[in-house]
């Protein structure tokens, strides 16, 4: 019998983070990648010391009180863990931990096309390639909006949205930003806080949503906020899908008060609002934020470093308070 801590892993990672997950733990792996429900997690954590999860695995404080007596440490493969009921694993001594940093840049490259691909129209431009539509050139169709010089303002200025930010200013654009706190003018690099999220929408000819999924923060962009933006932004989610209420910004991009929407991510994921691809005007992606063959790997190498350093009696670098 191994001596190594047993370690539950929720879904297929990548095969070097699965590698490095069987030499160091005791390892159950999901080999076909099927979905743990709530049973499922509870019954496959039955004698284990950790499990590394995903965003897709829903750790409810009724689901925490269920696991395993032995299980001390939770590590998300992800880092938004509005799946995991935090106050409820601390109230039991777990530890939570997430992976912060090793996503931001790719997640941030995924936002900038989404500007650029809800900006520039280029749902409707590929169909029509596809579709063998294409005439001559002409001058007057598929005409986009100017991201160059504009207005972006960007919701929620942690890493990811500073890194929004930075690509951005190559683009010439003026940053807004709204942030549960003001940043230091060094991490603020010219953009012009508002304290007040409304305040910043009537100057956001383009939208970024980059703030985590909280109580405060679900369905921020309702019909009301979406008014308050300017007549023909474009609006850009790659964070969490219920920061945006569905119906009204798919109302809002069919009346053309927005110009143009680019998500990444869905309230009800893989389930969506069907009515979104009914809009020419939507570029849509189904989550891949976080999705490059380094970044992945990044994400599992963090989340089994954390882990390593709790079974070392370290404290893990991104444990969650
Ligand atoms: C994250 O890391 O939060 C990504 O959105 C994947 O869940």
């Amino acid at each position: 019998m191994s001596d190594l801590p047993v370690l539950l892993v929720t879904r297929r990672l990548p095969v070097a983070v699965e590698a490095r997950a069987a030499r160091d733990y005791d390892v159950r792996l999901n080999a076909d990648d099927s979905q743990y429900d709530a049973d499922a997690l509870i019954s496959n954590s039955r004698d284990v010391d950790a499990i590394l999860t995903c965003s897709t695995e829903k750790f409810t404080a009724d689901v925490i009180e269920k696991l395993s007596p032995r299980l001390r440490a939770i590590a998300t493969f992800s880092v938004g863990y509005e799946h995991i009921d935090v106050t409820a694993a601390k109230a039991r001594g777990l530890i939570v931990t997430n992976t912060p940093d090793v996503l931001t840049n790719a997640t941030a490259d995924i936002a900038l096309l989404c500007l650029l691909g809800a900006a520039r129209r280029q749902y409707e431009s590929t169909a029509m390639l596809r579709e063998s539509r294409w005439g001559r050139w002409d001058a007057t169709s598929l005409l986009g909006v100017h991201m160059t010089g504009k207005r972006l303002g960007i919701l929620g200025m942690g890493r990811i949205g500073r890194a929004v930010a930075k690509r951005a200013r190559a683009f010439d654009m003026e940053i807004h930003y709204s942030n549960r706190s003001r940043l230091t003018p060094g991490l603020e690099d010219g953009a012009i806080f508002h304290d007040n999220p409304e305040d910043m929408l009537s100057q956001a000819d383009f939208l970024s949503i980059n703030c985590p999924s909280t109580p405060e923060t679900y369905h921020f962009l309702d019909a009301r906020r979406i008014d308050l933006l300017p007549d023909g932004a474009v609006v850009v989610n790659t964070a969490r899908g219920d920061i945006v209420d569905d119906e009204a910004l798919i109302t809002a991009a069919m009346s053309g008060k927005i110009s143009g929407v680019g998500m990444d991510v869905y309230e009800g994921e893989p389930k969506f609002h069907e009515g979104y691809l009914s809009l020419p005007n939507a570029f849509l992606l189904p989550h891949i934020g976080s999705a490059t063959v380094d970044t992945r790997d990044a994400m599992g190498f963090r989340a089994l470093d954390n882990l390593d350093a709790i079974f070392a009696g370290k404290e893990a670098q991104d444990t969650l308070t």
